[in-house]
């Protein structure tokens, strides 16, 4: 019987990419997003190109309680989860004093706690059957603090310290935790940032989604704690671990104030 993989954020993006890996690679796939329609068009892909199952559960994740009415969903249809990543997120692009609140708010409900709450209702089944993987998407913004997007690379750091301490307690449970740690990606993260046209993210000098996602499948399937992709991330998370912090968040703030 196939193995399930649950993907938050499959319908666009880093997500999209990573479920297509996973279906080519045998996984029976249950797709989680808002959008039902993009959904229903990659499980007709992911069935009639790999044979796949594709169950949709359109859900808000930001939403009290989605968490749990996900994993309802999945105890009624009688689906264990082996694989779960944890990819859906935005971010949020200005000075924090004029920032739209009920953003940042569904941002914190979305990065931290349905990533937090999704794991630990569908670890206990994992360390039960002995096996599973999951996959968070954090960001090169999880190792330092990130003015004029503060919130976001908050919830990154979140998501970087969880991962990894989750990581450590699971050690020879048989279940791999990995934080996946992307640069600027082309996708649709920087319209819903409002930092479409930024340095930062112009095409030119952004990664591509697939190659981010064969990063974190990779990663995933080898048990890596923390996974950066790419040997300019990895020499610049270099210098931002060595620098003194002062000066990063100096630095942060100058490429952000030019990306605005
Ligand atoms: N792109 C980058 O530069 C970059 C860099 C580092 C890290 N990341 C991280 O990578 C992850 C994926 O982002 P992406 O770049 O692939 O962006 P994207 O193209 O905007 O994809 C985001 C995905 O999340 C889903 N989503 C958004 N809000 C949701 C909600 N409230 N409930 C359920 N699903 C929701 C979206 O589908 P619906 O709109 O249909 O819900 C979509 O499938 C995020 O965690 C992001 O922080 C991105």
């Amino acid at each position: 019987m196939a193995k399930t993989a649950l993907v938050t954020g499959a319908s666009g993006g880093i997500g999209l990419e990573l479920t297509r890996i996973l279906a080519r690679n045998g996984y029976d796939i249950v797709a989680v997003a808002r959008g039902a329609e993009r959904l229903e068009v990659l499980k007709g892909e992911l069935e009639s190109l790999y044979g796949a199952g594709v169950t949709v559960i359109a859900s808000d994740l930001s939403a009290d309680g989605a968490a749990r009415d996900v994993c309802d969903i999945l105890a009624e249809k009688g689906i264990d989860v082996d694989i779960l990543v944890n990819n859906a997120g935005f971010g949020d692009y200005g000075p924090f004093a004029e920032c739209d609140w009920d953003k940042q708010d569904r941002m914190i409900r979305l990065n931290v706690l349905a990533l937090s709450h999704l794991t630990r209702l569908l670890l206990p089944g994992m360390l039960s059957r002995g096996g599973g993987r999951i996959l968070n998407t954090a960001s090169v913004a999880s190792f330092e603090p990130g003015p004029l997007m503060s919130v976001y690379y908050a919830t990154k750091a979140y998501v970087l310290s969880f991962s990894e301490a989750l990581a450590e307690e699971l050690k020879g449970t048989g279940v791999t935790v990995t934080a996946l740690c992307p640069g600027p990606t082309d996708t649709g993260f920087a319209r819903t940032a409002n930092a479409d046209g930024a340095n930062v993210f112009k095409k030119s000098t952004s990664s591509d989604a697939r190659t981010v996602a064969y990063c974190g499948y990779r990663s995933m399937m080898r048990g890596k704690a923390v996974a950066v992709c790419g040997v300019s991330f990895k020499i610049v998370l270099f210098f931002v671990k060595i620098l003194p912090r002062s000066l990063v968040r100096r630095a942060v703030m100058s490429i952000q104030k030019r990306s605005a």
